[in-house]
């Protein structure tokens, strides 16, 4: 039977973390230690999951402060349940989801033209002739949910969806 609680030590084997990354996350309020009347820090087995959580949401793109806010729905002092796990995953879900669309569309684009205005492939003058795609905003506008059909009209002007200033998530699949 696993000890019911772990050493800032025993944190760090399981989790790959260093010992000063978990005193980072127990800074910003990931995961809360009891102290022993030595003073010494005393977790709870299931902070290996939230530490895991957080480590594995960060590799995927999440940001600190987004996963701090579903962390702190969680339940202190006592291991979350299933159920608790749920409801943070709602949210995570979809924002996991639009990282997996805007991959996707990496992934299929990488060798073609991707809107940005550098204007250096020969797909470009088909996809992007003239930077068109700049009228919708800054970056790489057809990872990021314009498309080069949006930019057809010949009078200047776009096709209503491109009209945007800023980055949007990418359209869903159909
Ligand atoms: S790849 Fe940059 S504008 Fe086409």
């Amino acid at each position: 039977m696993p000890p019911p609680l772990l050493s800032i030590g025993d944190l760090s084997r399981r989790t790959g973390l260093s010992v000063s990354a978990i005193r980072f996350y127990e800074a910003r309020g990931l995961v809360q230690a009891i102290r022993t009347r030595g003073n010494q820090r005393r977790f709870l087995r299931a902070d290996i999951r939230r530490l895991s959580f957080a480590l594995i949401a960060q590799q995927l793109g999440l940001k600190l402060a987004d996963i701090e806010t579903e962390l702190a729905t969680l339940p202190q002092g006592r291991p979350p349940t299933r159920r608790d796990w749920q409801a943070i995953s709602k949210h995570i879900r979809t924002a996991l989801q639009a990282r997996i669309e805007m991959l996707e569309k990496t992934r299929d684009l990488l060798d073609g033209c991707i809107g940005c205005g550098c204007l250096s492939l020969d797909k470009c003058g088909l996809y992007n002739r003239d930077d068109r795609a700049a009228r919708a905003g800054t970056g790489p506008r057809f990872l990021l949910g314009d498309r080069p059909q949006d930019f057809d009209n010949t009078d200047g002007s776009t096709n209503g969806s491109a009209r945007v200033s800023s980055p949007r998530p990418p359209r869903s699949r159909p």
